[in-house]
């Protein structure tokens, strides 16, 4: 597997944004669908880049092939979307890319002690991107997370720890916590 790259968007980049994400249908995003307009508004917002947010393309050949954005982080447990362009999933991209946002935060932000993220049930590969990447799931979410024709699904919630990712252990979860 080549290695990726991550870059820093741009807001100057809202056009090349706009292609990238109105260009596909992401099946575990709202409706799945991202119109051009929006990714303008929200640019121009600062959804993509404020004090508490900065997002990164993910490059492979010096082609754009992924997105990902931080968010939250000037909270102790920032959060994060990923984004694979279809043609490129399933070769290791979300992975690389998890595996170095992990590192970027707990470098970057020495406050940050969790990363978490949320997926819908069914997002078999996510769900392997969380775990390859020593995220633990801590929560079961019953339909929590519906889609754009109103279906109900269940989400579910993974977290890494600062202290598990510099010591490669895994804290156990007190889930049987009740008499
Ligand atoms: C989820 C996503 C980011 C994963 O990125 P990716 O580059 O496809 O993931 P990887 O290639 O690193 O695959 C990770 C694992 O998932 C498995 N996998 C990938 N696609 C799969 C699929 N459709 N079904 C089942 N397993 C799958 C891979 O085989 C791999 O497993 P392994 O470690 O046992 O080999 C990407 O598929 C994507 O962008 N999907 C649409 C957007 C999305 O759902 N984002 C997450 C929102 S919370």
């Amino acid at each position: 597997m080549k290695k990726i790259e991550l870059r820093r968007f741009s807001p100057d980049e809202a056009d090349a944004l706009a292609d990238f994400l109105s260009g596909e249908v992401w099946p575990f995003h709202g409706s799945g669908r991202v119109e051009r307009a929006d990714v303008a508004r929200r640019v121009a917002e600062g959804y993509y880049e404020d004090e508490e947010t900065r997002t990164f393309w993910i490059v492979l050949d010096e082609r754009p092939v992924g997105i990902v954005r931080l968010f939250d982080l000037g909270d102790d447990t920032p959060l994060f979307d990923l984004r694979v362009t279809e043609a490129c999933r399933g070769a290791g991209i979300g992975t690389q890319a998890v595996q170095w946002l992990v590192s970027y935060l707990f470098t970057e932000l020495p406050e940050v002690h969790r990363i978490e993220g949320t997926t819908r049930q069914d997002n078999v590969a996510m769900r392997r991107v969380f775990r390859r990447c020593g995220f633990v799931k801590e929560g079961h979410f019953r339909q929590a997370w519906p889609d754009g024709a109103g279906l109900l699904h269940d989400a579910v919630a993974y977290a890494i720890l600062r202290q598990d990712w510099n010591t490669g252990t895994v804290t156990a979860i007190e889930f049987d916590d009740e008499a």
